[in-house]
């Protein structure tokens, strides 16, 4: 299938705008986390901004290589989740833009690329998928101690980690302010299985 009339084509340029409206968003939503004291947090959404950023530089470099000088203004028609970016509600939907990413859309475009004799897009499409099913898990479980205001206490004493300092110390809760460096608790490395 010649690159040019490819769906995968399309569909990279597809994938390459939701990574940057990805990326975009997370930027938003963590400068709004810092606002909100939440600095660990803001730490968090600026690391999955840059991830999606390198994929959206995976894609790209994909339509660049495989148009070879060939349509450079490309139509697509596609829908991206646009979202508040106050905390409240902001995780949970990224969470669940993720899902749809990593279990839908790129297994489809993966699909799609093998299909069409793009082993090496469609092994792309896949790997970005596996580190958006990451993302779904992170994201989900801080929404959950977000929304169930867990997000430094614990059933058992687990080890805190000031993610200023360094400090460490091992409590059922975090501190209000480090006792080593004084920064607030939203500094406090938030205890995740997938950190
Ligand atoms: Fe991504
Ligand atoms: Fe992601």
């Amino acid at each position: 299938m010649e690159f040019n009339k490819s769906r995968t084509k399309t569909n990279l340029a597809r994938a390459f705008t939701g990574e940057c409206l990805d990326g975009a968003r997370y930027q938003y939503v963590a400068k709004q986390a810092t606002t909100d004291g939440f600095s660990y947090i803001a730490d968090l959404f600026k690391n999955l901004a840059k991830n999606e950023m390198a994929h959206a530089r995976v894609f790209y470099d994909h339509l660049i290589k495989n148009s070879k000088g060939g349509e450079t203004n490309i139509d697509i028609c596609a829908g991206y989740p646009f979202f508040n970016y106050e905390l409240e509600g902001s995780i949970k939907e990224s969470a669940g833009a993720e899902l749809s990413e990593s279990k839908n859309i790129y297994p489809a475009f993966a699909k799609v690329a093998r299909d069409e004799g793009y082993a090496d897009i469609a092994d792309s499409f896949e790997l970005v998928a596996l580190v958006e099913e990451c993302h779904f898990k992170q994201l989900s479980e801080i929404d959950e101690k977000y929304q169930n205001k867990i997000l430094y206490s614990s059933n058992e004493e687990v080890k805190w980690k000031c993610s200023n300092c360094g400090h460490e110390h091992t409590s059922k809760n975090a501190w209000k302010n480090c006792p080593l460096c004084g920064y607030p608790q939203g500094y406090v490395m938030l205890q995740l299985q997938d950190n």
